[in-house]
């Protein structure tokens, strides 16, 4: 993809901007963001048995942030407040069914049965940030959710799998985009992938659709997301009046998975597994 291209991605970006050139990491880096990655996956993993109908996305919160204080980490999220947004007051991101990402804790939302939440979790250690979530079904649900949220993570697997020095930032999303589309599910467009290491959001953008053969070339020592979110309905979007939550604006299921990645000279290398 040309600089053109990425302008136009800019414009219309409706996630916090990114805040610092494209950084490549050293392997003393890349051993912290392994430690940070690994950190953030077993989150997710302790977090999971507490997803069940009835548990507050607030308990949630809680017991994900006296976690990673246990564990010698802090949340990215909490206090978070790129330009034009308000602090985000979750430690964590909790978004049920028709919300897309950035789904704020709240005390009065309790999960039911049929539900899907996804946890985005982003602590840090030692200065590193590990970026990954995950989209949890509650209880007993319907086999065109499951679909949905099986789908979405093969997506983001695909994606992933094109990964490789040489390989370019259009081929992920071309394999997101192939995958979901063939399963008759609609990427969302306005939120993106993105560079991550001391700081939360950094370039490369990394788009979830796409052209092969298109975009920036990878390089070893690139670190960043691929986090597609899909909708079962169109990927149009609405904010909330808290400015954080996104949406769908037909209130349609969305359903996404992150992990952070590098790329090595092998290949890649997942980094938030746990
Ligand atoms: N973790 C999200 C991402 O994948 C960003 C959350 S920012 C917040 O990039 F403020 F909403 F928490
Ligand atoms: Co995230
Ligand atoms: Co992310």
């Amino acid at each position: 993809m040309n600089h053109q291209n990425l302008l136009s991605i800019a414009e219309n970006l409706v996630q916090p901007p990114l805040n610092q050139g494209l950084v490549l990491l050293s392997a003393r880096e890349l051993g912290k963001m392994r430690r940070v990655g690994r950190l953030a996956a077993n989150l997710l993993n302790h977090l999971e048995p507490m997803v069940q109908p009835g548990v507050s996305t607030q308990a949630l919160n809680d017991e994900a942030e006296r976690w990673m204080q246990a564990h010698g980490a802090i949340s990215a999220t909490l206090g978070y407040a790129p330009p034009s947004h308000p602090p985000f007051t979750g430690s964590i991101c909790t978004s049920v069914n028709e919300v897309v990402c950035h789904g704020i804790p709240n005390s009065k939302q309790i999960l039911k049965d049929g539900d899907i939440i996804n946890i985005d979790v982003t602590p840090i250690l030692d200065g590193y940030h590990g970026d990954t979530s995950k989209t949890f079904l509650v209880g007993n649900s319907s086999e065109t959710v499951r679909k949905l949220v099986e789908v979405t993570q093969e997506s983001m697997m695909r994606g992933i799998a094109e990964i490789r020095p040489g390989a370019r930032i259009g081929d992920i999303g071309a394999a997101i985009q192939e995958y979901a589309e063939a399963n008759g599910f609609s990427v969302v467009r306005d939120m993106v992938g993105h560079g991550v290491g001391r700081q939360f959001h950094t370039e490369p953008q990394i788009p979830h659709y796409g052209k092969r053969g298109s975009g920036l070339k990878l390089r070893p020592g690139m670190v960043f997301t691929v986090e597609p979110m899909l909708n079962a309905g169109t990927s149009d979007l609405k904010f909330l009046a808290d400015r954080w939550t996104v949406i769908t604006k037909d209130k349609k299921l969305s359903a996404q998975f992150e992990h952070t990645v590098a790329v090595t000279e092998q290949g890649v290398e997942i980094l938030t597994l746990a």
